[in-house]
């Protein structure tokens, strides 16, 4: 459940009509929902009755607002870069309960990881086991380690957003995985606390979460066995949502497998959530710059690729609704950005709402990989973020302007 809902006709974000909003900030923009942030966060959070943390996967939406939001309600961070580090303590969020994953860490990173003192690495291979193992002995502490291991499960999700399988780049391939640990333990400045594991996004279905988890179970068991005792078990992220007809679990039947799954295990559950959270409690607003019809009917928005890359990217679907709904009825139509290339676009032979140049449009389900995927591309300045509370809008992050474009270049 989200608040983006209309009354008369109009598109509101919890009390406020979106289309003020486009009238003092312009367009296009992201437009989260705090209520419905609060919402979603509650509702996966509370769904998990035993010792766990939720570490909210920066990457789905990482402004300092909503992290920030969430550290207020408890939650901690997945990060994958000093960036999101920087970030994340920027946000107040509590340092122990941040975990960073990630097959590429640098030194840097490894630094200033150890440095705010995280609470865990998760380690991808042997080699970054060696490297994290120098740089805390350089730093003379101890480097809290987890590896995140690789199940071999198919998550049934897009390809490119699988990393389960002994084919993606993630993780450790679950079977060799003792090796590490035995090696790891032995390391003066490395403390191993930890096993970890995601599988992938936007996941439909409870049965690969727990195809994975009966195998790291049986993983534990065998640490358990040579003399390792683990304190945290991570799960990582993936749940998925509905953006069209998909009809995945809910936050309170995924936390009662994992429940069922997790009996006699004496460990911290670690959870990685991103999508869920976010994705329904954001949205992109444009607005259409011009129709036209060609071997097809074309509706030219002022959002492109560069602001929402997911439809490119994934081919993923987004419902496009009207800011005003003029009930004149829907048409198949290819939504389309400003962009040179053919693949820029948001939407393709999709039934939207019949609009002409000036509409204001709200493509759904964006909090997620959103804003964050953004980028420049044909030196576009990125879109700012809005933040609803009742009645009330905050700009989270100001529109980037021309001047910001070329901030940092220099003519030698
Ligand atoms: N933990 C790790 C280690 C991850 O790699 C990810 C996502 C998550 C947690 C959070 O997963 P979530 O709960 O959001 O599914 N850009 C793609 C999604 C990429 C996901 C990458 N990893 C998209 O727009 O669909």
């Amino acid at each position: 459940m989200h608040h983006f809902e209309y009354k008369n006709k109009e598109l509101y974000c919890e009390s406020v009509p979106v289309r003020d909003i486009a009238a003092k900030v312009g367009t296009p923009f992201y437009l989260y929902s705090t209520a419905t942030l609060n919402r979603h966060f509650r509702a996966f959070d509370e769904a998990f009755t035993m010792p766990h943390i939720t570490c909210f996967a920066t990457k789905a939406c990482s402004n300092i607002a909503i992290l920030n939001l969430f550290a207020g309600l408890g939650g901690g961070a997945d990060i994958v870069s000093g960036g999101e580090l920087f970030r994340a303590l920027k946000a107040e969020v509590d340092p122990r309960k941040i975990v960073y994953s990630g097959v590429g860490k640098t030194v840097d990173e490894m630094r200033f990881g150890l440095k705010s003192g995280i609470l865990m690495f998760n380690v991808e291979s042997e080699q970054e086991l060696f490297t994290l193992q120098k740089v805390a002995e350089e730093m003379n502490v101890s480097a809290p380690v987890s590896f995140r291991v690789n199940p071999d499960v198919d998550p049934k999700t897009h390809a490119y957003i699988s990393t389960g399988l002994a084919q993606n780049k993630f993780g450790i391939p679950i079977q060799g995985a003792l090796g590490i640990y035995t090696a790891a333990q032995k390391m003066a400045h490395i403390d191993v606390i930890g096993v970890s594991c995601h599988i992938g996004s936007q996941l439909t279905q409870i049965s690969p979460f727990v195809e994975s988890l009966q195998k790291v179970k049986i993983f534990i068991g065998r640490l358990e066995e040579a003399g390792i005792h683990i304190s945290y078990l991570d799960i990582g992220g993936g749940l998925g949502i509905r953006y069209d007809a998909e009809d995945p679990p809910l936050p309170a039947a995924y936390a009662e497998a994992i429940k069922n799954e997790m009996e006699g295990l004496d460990c911290i559950l670690i959870l990685e959530p991103g999508r869920v959270i976010v994705g329904n409690a954001g949205i992109l607003v444009t607005k259409v710059l011009y129709t036209k019809k060609g071997g097809k009917k074309f509706v030219i928005v002022d959002a492109g690729m560069n602001d929402l890359a997911r439809p490119s990217l994934y081919d993923a679907y987004h419902a496009i609704r009207p800011v005003i709904d003029t009930e004149e009825g829907n048409e198949v139509v290819d939504v389309v950005g400003p962009i040179c290339e053919t693949g820029d676009f948001l939407a393709r032979d999709q039934e939207v709402p019949i609009c002409e140049s000036g509409d204001l449009l709200a493509i759904m389900s964006s909090g997620a990989y959103g804003f964050t995927m953004s980028s420049n591309y044909n030196s576009r300045p990125r879109v700012p973020e809005i933040l609803v509370d009742g009645d009330t809008f905050y700009v989270i992050r100001k529109r980037e302007t021309n001047e910001d474009l070329i901030a940092g270049e220099t003519i030698p």
